[in-house]
């Protein structure tokens, strides 16, 4: 099997490479070797590797930037999705591509289903959904994962941010009224991995069949109770380098950003859990693995 990694460098892209190696050659693809916002680079690329399975780990994410770049923003998310389906489809290839709830207005009281109604808040969301109605407009084999509150060890993230400030400062105050579940990128990628081999068991059977499936950690919290589990677990490991004494609750209205938040970001994951027999960890068992590894190794911070 051959599969193609897009957004090699990105979070979950960079989890990617590492967790697909037992399924075969694998390509990996950076936004200078691959420009989504360029047609030609998008076709050149597919044609010159002719991957089995294609991964588009690439999307402009810079949720703030985005409600001032709109047309970037829907480039990039919102048609590129669409041309890389109907490449895919020539060369028969199955298309992983990676979503998110800002699809979602977050004003429901519970978790989302996959199929509940859409109403995106901001450019970036609106963007995503756009991407997503351009997959599924392709007639061709196709798995959208839709995550929520992704971190890793690498990159600008809510993590990193936290424990950086953590060793800074002596009060944090962090928005306790958006609730979602933090997802390691890693998990994404691991999961993604079980989603491939399954998919293409069934596509080689002729039983596969298109979908969307909602992926993230088990559990909900909100960005505070996030901030707090991490300090708390930071300083298990590296007692010595946290600064900070207290970490305060606000609202949303106190944090003023460009871009408006959903204040539900929790996805019910049943479908993808029953489908792929995967289970959804706690996302604080996850994070605990994330922060050892991080002060394990040393590099964390
Ligand atoms: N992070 C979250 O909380 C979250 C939540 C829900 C859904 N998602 C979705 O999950 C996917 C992966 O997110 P992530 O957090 O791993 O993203 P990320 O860390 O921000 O990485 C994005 C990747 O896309 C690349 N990229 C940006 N513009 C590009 C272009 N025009 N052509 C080719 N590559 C380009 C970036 O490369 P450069 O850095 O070199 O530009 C980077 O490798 C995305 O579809 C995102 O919408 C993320």
């Amino acid at each position: 099997m051959k599969v193609l990694v897009i957004g090699c460098t990105g979070q979950i892209g960079w989890e990617l490479v590492r967790c697909l190696q037992p399924l075969g050659e694998v390509v990996a693809v950076n936004h200078r070797q691959m420009d989504l916002s360029r047609i030609d680079s998008i076709k050149a690329t597919l044609k010159n590797f002719s991957p089995d399975v294609i991964i588009n780990a690439a999307a402009y994410t810079a949720v703030d930037n985005a409600e001032t770049n709109e047309v970037s923003a829907n480039a990039i998310n919102g048609y590129a999705p669409g041309i890389l389906a109907a490449e895919a489809k020539q060369i028969g290839a199955l298309l992983i591509h990676y979503s998110t709830d800002y699809v979602f207005d977050g004003k429901k009281m519970s978790p989302y289903m996959e199929n509940d109604t859409f109403g995106p808040i901001n450019v970036y969301g609106r963007s995503k959904l756009m991407g997503e109605n351009a997959i599924q407009s392709v007639d061709m084999d196709y798995i959208i994962l839709r995550i929520s509150w992704i971190y890793s060890a690498r990159r600008d993230n809510f993590l990193r941010t936290v424990l950086r400030l953590s060793q800074e400062r002596d009060e944090l105050r962090i928005v306790d009224d958006q609730v979602g579940a933090p997802t390691w990128a890693r998990f994404v990628a691991e999961s993604t991995v079980h989603v491939i081999k399954q998919s293409q068991a069934e596509r080689f059977n002729d039983l596969f069949e298109s979908n969307t499936y909602h992926l993230a950690a088990a559990g909900e919290t909100s960005w505070y109770g996030f901030a707090s589990a991490l300090v708390e677990q930071a300083r298990k490991m590296s007692s010595t380098s946290i600064k900070v004494k207290n970490i305060t609750p606000i609202t949303s209205d106190e944090y003023p950003m460009s871009a408006k938040r959903p204040k539900n970001s929790c996805l019910v994951t049943k479908k993808l859990e029953n489908y792929f027999d995967l289970r959804m960890p706690p996302w604080d068992n996850i994070l605990t693995l994330c922060v050892d590894e991080m002060f394990s190794d040393r590099k964390g911070l």
